[in-house]
């Protein structure tokens, strides 16, 4: 489906789709000491802080990773094909927190690589939570996919997270479109 110009494609009803012209939050979310940074903390503050964001899935332990989802009440993953569903991952962003070498912010965006994407498994370690690890990782991916000229970025929410990813640039039904999804359940664990 054509729309406004940007290729679409129907998505879940739950699912969120960017606003073609993505503006940036203004708020700042954790006092950022920098002005400089398009973020709402820039990379310097989040490393003053003990966190390092990585953009590669070198050095990031798949065990500990499964260990965030878990803990967030995603279901736990088979690491190998979490290691293959990586490998077709086409940005990705996770913050490890210095004093652990442990991920403790993850998001990952597929896609074609020019009209569309889709963001997956956002999630931040409950002890990390509420202090704008989750912002950060969001607003570089969506920056990164954005960068690469791509007009769609869609994502499933669960109605309890709708408002993290609203301020964020996400509206639910765009134009009223519907999303719609064919979905087997998957057993997890296997
Ligand atoms: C949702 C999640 C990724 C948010 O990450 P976080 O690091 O806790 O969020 P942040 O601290 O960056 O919050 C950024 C802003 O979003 C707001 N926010 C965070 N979670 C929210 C929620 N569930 N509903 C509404 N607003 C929320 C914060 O208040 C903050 O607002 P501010 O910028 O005005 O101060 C995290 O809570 C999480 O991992 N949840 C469990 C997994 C999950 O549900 N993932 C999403 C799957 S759809």
């Amino acid at each position: 489906m054509l729309l406004r110009g940007t290729i679409s494609y129907t998505l879940p009803t739950s699912t969120l789709r960017l606003r073609t012209t993505y503006t940036y939050p203004q708020n700042v979310a954790v006092s950022a000491q920098s002005t400089s940074s398009k973020f709402s903390i820039s990379d310097q503050d989040l490393e003053s802080r003990g966190f390092v964001l990585r953009r590669t899935v070198e050095d990031l332990n798949l065990d500990h990773l499964n260990s965030v989802f878990v803990a967030v009440g995603f279901p736990k993953r088979d690491p190998v094909k979490i290691r293959v569903a990586l490998k077709n991952t086409d940005a990705l962003l996770w913050v490890e927190y210095s004093k652990t070498q442990r991920p403790v912010a993850f998001a990952r965006a597929t896609g074609d690589g020019v009209f569309n994407a889709i963001i997956w498994d956002v999630v931040v370690d409950p002890s990390f939570q509420g202090i704008g690890l989750g912002k950060a990782v969001m607003e570089r991916l969506v920056e990164e996919l954005v960068g690469k000229g791509i007009c769609n970025i869609a994502l499933y929410s669960e109605p309890r997270v709708l408002g993290f990813y609203r301020p964020l640039g996400f509206v639910a039904d765009p134009d009223g479109i519907r999303g719609m999804v064919y979905s087997r359940k998957q057993k997890y664990n296997k």
